[in-house]
């Protein structure tokens, strides 16, 4: 129907155009006298034999001219203007609504995670913002109500404390955090009847291409029961760590990055009855919640970490989350082909490519004498070969049920002094211990 009339469109344009030659031609050509049609007119503008008089006529004859000509272009943007409206009511239509749960508590800087979100938002309909806050905390309810209808603003109801047992009572916000999730995850898979969501913390900023990214990558997550979240976060995508022409680049990992990411209904559904009191995040790094599953993930990260002050200390920020890098350009990720990423290609690339690579040693890559453009490959044995080269290196070091941070069938990928480093176990990996930690 649209490609119909998109051709009908420019059958009239190119008319037009044509019409349009002929009387540019018709008019220069006429002799000064041909345009004299009646007595009245010869008298008026004789004489007839100088350039002005011809000028004159000729522009005299346009403008006449282009009042049809004006007309016959109404009548053309008549035929485009409702076939284009038509067009994006359609494609709106026909794409899922994303809404973006922002939780929050009692940081008023909650302002810069809304103020990014709203700035790169493509649309209000297909990306509805709803700000879940716990906390009770006044200036921070009064920073997001602020924002008007460009957010909802839901507040989670219990603000009791926890009873937990006793040396747990330092944990009592995870325990709040853990509540708050549950019940505002509800809200957006039950209450408010949507299929998917993208989870924001209230410290986190966004990147250009953040809603692009979520957007293209919903059909792969639907379709492919071995992936379970889609995320922003690359936990070594600090500056330098990442190549920085590579924005387009997405992985594979089997390590849950949590920091800006998507999640469907059904896992909710599946997730919610055996929910946690606390440390969600850890928890569904287990095999039991994991089930082998892998998200997305970026090269370069699509949300930025501001929060220093928060529930877990300051340190781990200052050790490496501050220096995440935040991607800045956009990619156009739905115009991309993104079919590298199913599970069977994408494996078994990848396992081409990282043990096609050579080995290379620690000290070669350390002191950035690799020859050759990579990319390379080093090889961990054990748990603390690993902890030893991923701490000196600069890589996270950390293991969450024996899976590394953006570990992919136990191999971590990393950019170092300009070239591609695969952190890999031994050929024939079957799989994770869960005691590495
Ligand atoms: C860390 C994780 C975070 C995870 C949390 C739970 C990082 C950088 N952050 O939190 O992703 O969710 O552990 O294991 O890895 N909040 C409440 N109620 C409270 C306190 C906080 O809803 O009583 C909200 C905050 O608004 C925020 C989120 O919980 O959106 C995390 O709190 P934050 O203080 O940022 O803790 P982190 O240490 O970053
Ligand atoms: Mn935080």
């Amino acid at each position: 129907m649209i490609r119909k009339r998109g051709s009908l469109v420019f059958c009239a344009a190119f008319l037009f155009v044509t019409w349009n030659a002929i009387l540019v031609l018709l008019l220069w050509g006429r002799p000064p006298s041909g345009q004299l049609e009646n007595g009245e007119q010869e008298a008026a503008e004789a004489p007839t034999s100088d350039m002005v008089g011809d000028l004159i006529r000729i522009a005299d004859g346009f403008e006449k001219e282009l009042e049809q000509q004006k007309n016959f272009l109404l009548q053309i943007l008549t035929l485009w203007e409702p076939s284009s409206r038509r067009k994006t009511k359609v494609m709106a239509a026909s794409q899922p609504v994303i809404p973006i749960l922002v939780i929050a508590c009692n940081r008023v800087t909650v302002r810069r995670c809304l103020d990014k979100l709203l700035q790169y938002r493509p649309s209000p309909e297909l990306y509805p913002i709803i700000v879940s806050q716990d906390c009770g905390h006044s200036d921070t309810a009064e920073v997001i109500r602020s924002y008007g209808d460009k957010v909802t603003h839901l507040k989670q109801p219990d603000l009791s404390d926890i009873a937990v047992r006793p040396e747990h009572k330092k944990f009592q916000g995870y325990y709040k955090i853990s509540r708050h999730y549950r019940w505002a995850l509800n809200q957006v898979f039950r209450t408010l009847a949507h299929s998917s969501v993208v989870i924001v913390e209230d410290d986190l900023e966004v990147a250009p291409d953040f809603f692009e990214y979520f957007r293209a990558l919903l059909p792969l997550l639907k379709s492919d029961p071995s992936l379970w979240c889609v995320s922003a976060w690359n936990d070594n995508g600090r500056d330098g760590y990442v190549d920085p022409g590579k924005a387009n680049l997405l992985y594979r990992t089997d390590f849950f990055p949590g920091l800006g990411w998507m999640l469907l209904r059904e896992v909710w559904e599946e997730l919610e009855p055996k929910w946690p009191a606390s440390f969600w995040d850890d928890w569904m790094r287990q095999p039991e919640q994991r089930r082998d599953r892998a998200c997305i993930r970026p090269e370069i990260s699509r949300t930025l970490t501001f929060g220093r002050q928060g529930v877990s200390l300051g340190q781990f920020y200052d050790k490496y989350l501050r220096y995440i890098k935040l991607n800045s350009e956009s990619v156009p990720f739905t115009t991309l082909d993104l079919s590298y990423l199913k599970e069977e290609t994408y494996r078994a690339r990848f396992e081409k490519e990282v043990y096609d690579s050579p080995v290379v040693t620690y000290e070669d890559v350390k002191q950035g004498q690799l020859k050759g453009p990579g990319p390379f490959r080093l090889q961990y044995s054990s748990k603390d070969s690993f902890k030893v080269m991923a701490k000196n290196l600069g890589i996270m070091d950390d293991l969450k049920s024996g899976v590394p941070r953006t570990g992919y069938r136990g191999v971590v990928s990393f950019f170092f002094k300009g070239r591609r480093v695969y952190l890999a176990p031994p050929p024939g990996w079957t799989g994770y211990d869960p005691i590495w930690s």
